[in-house]
């Protein structure tokens, strides 16, 4: 049997603004995690059980696009492992492939995958690319097939197209490497230090909000008035850049502020919505030093930046204003 596992995530800063080329920050958060297991199977073909998307299929019965099975028949492309059908793109753009890919004159591996995620489904939490990158984890090393992270990562992307549409690619980031990310779409990936530890609290609204309708409404508003939505962006930009500088050097407390200046920009971009709106304001009369929606918005998680010894207050201020479930995590 092989296992392997990925975190979810949370954006600090920069959602949206990012999809257009400014840069935002993100850190994984383990508290939630997709695990994958693989095992040989004795019936024939690649059998997949994900309890949480009510998924129990044989791979060959679902859509080439479907995103898990889209995750397996791209990783049987590119590792050669012989297989039945092509994979969903015949343009993988970012997988870097090695040789010409297996099309399907050999044995099909008889396999039983399955899949386990503790990271609630379209909530902000990167549980898309959380559950590719334990899925190609696990594949690469029960097939034998070494990857690199960069790899993965290059996969997950091509992955995500089918979640989101036009990814930044900042999910499929930081949920591979695992570490806080300065992101900059189409830029090496950066790795941002924490000057001093601080504590989030996230808030769960419990509604799921697909982050491609989302990004796509972004995108009308900004066809609509370019010049008005690059100003906009260059606003979430620049909190970016200074939330890093602060969180470098260790000055968490002036993060609050930024937070909910970027809060404030979300909603302009419609992306806000009452319960996301109702939960930022308990967070913020419970003390927290900042607060804003996190991710794609409209629905999912928001998050708070407390003082440690406020996050218990936080968080059972957000549950009375409405929150099915609250995460308090350290950002180290
Ligand atoms: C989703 O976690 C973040 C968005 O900025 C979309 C993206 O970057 O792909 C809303």
């Amino acid at each position: 049997m092989t296992t392997a596992s990925a975190p979810g995530k949370i954006i600090l800063f920069g959602e949206h603004a990012v999809v257009y080329g400014r840069p935002a920050l993100a850190i994984p958060v383990t508290q939630v995690h997709a695990d994958v297991e693989i095992l040989a199977s004795t019936s024939t073909g690649i059998w997949i059980h994900a309890p949480g998307v009510h998924l129990q299929a044989d791979l060959n019965s679902l859509p080439s696009d479907h995103p898990i099975a889209a995750v397996i028949h791209n990783f049987l492309f590119i590792s050669r492992t012989p297989l039945h059908l092509p994979p969903f793109s015949q343009k993988m753009g970012g997988v870097p492939r090695r040789g010409e890919g297996g099309q399907g004159d050999g044995k099909f591996p008889n396999l039983q995958i399955n899949i386990h995620s503790s990271i609630p489904v379209a909530s902000g939490l990167g549980s898309g690319a959380a559950v590719t990158v334990a899925l190609v984890r696990a594949l690469s090393s029960h097939l034998n097939y070494p990857m690199t992270d960069e790899e993965i990562n290059a996969f997950a992307y091509d992955i995500e197209k089918l979640h989101h549409g036009t990814p930044s690619g900042i999910d499929n980031t930081v949920v591979t490497y695992a570490k806080p990310v300065y992101f900059v779409k189409g830029q090496p990936i950066e790795i941002f230090k924490v000057g001093a530890p601080f504590t989030i609290v996230i808030g769960d609204t419990g509604i799921s909000a697909p982050t491609k309708e989302s990004v796509a409404d972004v995108r009308k508003l900004w066809e609509g008035d370019k010049a008005k939505w690059e100003g906009v962006f260059d606003q979430v930009g620049e909190i970016a850049k200074k939330a890093r500088t602060r969180i470098e050097t260790g000055d968490w407390r002036l993060l609050g502020e930024l937070m909910n200046q970027n809060h404030a920009l979300l909603q302009e971009m419609t992306v806000s919505s009452p319960e996301l709106d109702r939960l930022v304001e308990a967070a913020r009369k419970a003390g927290a030093v900042g607060a804003k929606l996190s991710g794609g918005g409209r629905g999912g998680n928001m998050i708070a930046l407390v003082q440690p010894e406020n996050a218990d207050e936080v968080s059972s201020a957000l549950k009375s204003a409405g929150a099915k479930n609250t995460i308090v995590t350290q950002v180290t």
